[in-house]
């Protein structure tokens, strides 16, 4: 499995925050936005990743993520030069997908939820079309709306519709097989002039090969489009990570308990930064394993 994060954009409703800086490395309590899609695709297993931004922003997530050996990694880049659509980033990561299935997620989407890295892996395994998640919200207008049957089979899907026929918004996490490439290739743009990825997934939900699992009440999917979004998640990492003494979306952290890297590896990551409570946390949970 193969994973993308999209990290492009223009941000303009962040303007003035994004005007010279790529809203995915704004700041979600104590870490970059991207490393809350990364740590998704790291919870599914997932090690080979493409990191695809804007001509203007790709290097400073090369600055941040480097060629991500440090975490037991390979990540690689790609730019995208303008922001035609989710779904051409399936087209410009067609090369790094080659034969493989892949999962793709924007880099703007914070998930938090127990039990998480083993659905994404369970629902990942030996995917044959795709898998959407789910998720209810209060303003289904402003999202790719689905609707499942008993089965959790999706029988309709819209994109930003006025009168939504249900509440689940489709979340920006999707996992697809090896197909994908080819149908993203064969979509026309959309009136907007992009590439739409709920194109993409039409094609499976006609093939009668699109699937969704809707993430469920006890689940986070937290919004970052505006000042009042991007601060309200800040603060739910921090409540969290305060009253749990645990922290969510830590790289290193993941690595070393998805065995990407040893103990011994984690410890030196945290001692790097052993100034920061970030790295004393790292020293320590490497040093209790
Ligand atoms: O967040 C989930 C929603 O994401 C889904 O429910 C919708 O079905 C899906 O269309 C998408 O809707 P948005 O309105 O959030 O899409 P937006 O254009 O804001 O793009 C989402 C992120 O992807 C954003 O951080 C910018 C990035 N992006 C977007 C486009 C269109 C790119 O990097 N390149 C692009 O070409």
């Amino acid at each position: 499995m193969k994973g993308i994060v999209l990290a492009g954009g223009s941000g303009t409703r962040l303007y003035p925050l994004t005007r010279a800086v790529s809203k995915q490395m704004l700041p979600v309590y104590n870490k970059p936005l991207i490393y809350y899609p990364l740590s998704v695709l790291m919870l599914g297993r997932i090690r080979n990743i493409l990191i695809i931004s804007s001509p203007q922003h790709v290097n400073a997530f090369r600055g941040l993520l480097g060629d991500g050996s440090r975490l037991g990694l390979n990540i690689e880049y790609a730019e995208q030069p303008e922001p035609n659509g989710i779904a051409e980033a399936l087209v410009i990561g067609a090369e790094f997908i080659g034969n493989d299935p892949v999962t793709l997620v924007l880099g703007d989407n914070v998930f938090h939820g127990p039990g998480f890295g083993r659905l994404l892996q369970a629902e990942s395994r030996d995917v044959d079309g795709c898998v959407l998640f789910g998720y209810a919200v209060a303003d289904p207008e402003r999202y790719g709306i689905g609707e499942v049957d008993g089965d959790g089979r999706l029988v309709s899907l819209e994109e930003k519709p006025a009168r939504p026929r249900s509440d689940l918004a489709i979340t920006g996490l999707y996992v697809y097989d090896n197909n994908v490439v080819d149908v993203a290739k064969n979509i026309r743009p959309s009136r907007r002039g992009e590439l739409e990825i709920t194109d993409v997934n039409r094609v499976y939900l006609e093939q009668g090969r699109a699937r969704m699992v809707n993430l469920g009440r006890g689940f986070a999917w937290l919004d970052t489009g505006t000042p009042d979004a991007l601060l309200q998640a800040s603060q739910f990492v921090q409540t969290l990570e305060q009253r749990q003494g645990v922290r969510i979306a830590c790289l290193e952290e993941i690595s070393f308990r998805m065995g990407f890297i040893d103990a011994g590896a984690c410890y030196e990551l945290g001692s790097q930064m052993s100034q920061m409570d970030y790295g004393r946390y790292l020293m320590e949970i490497a040093h209790q394993n």
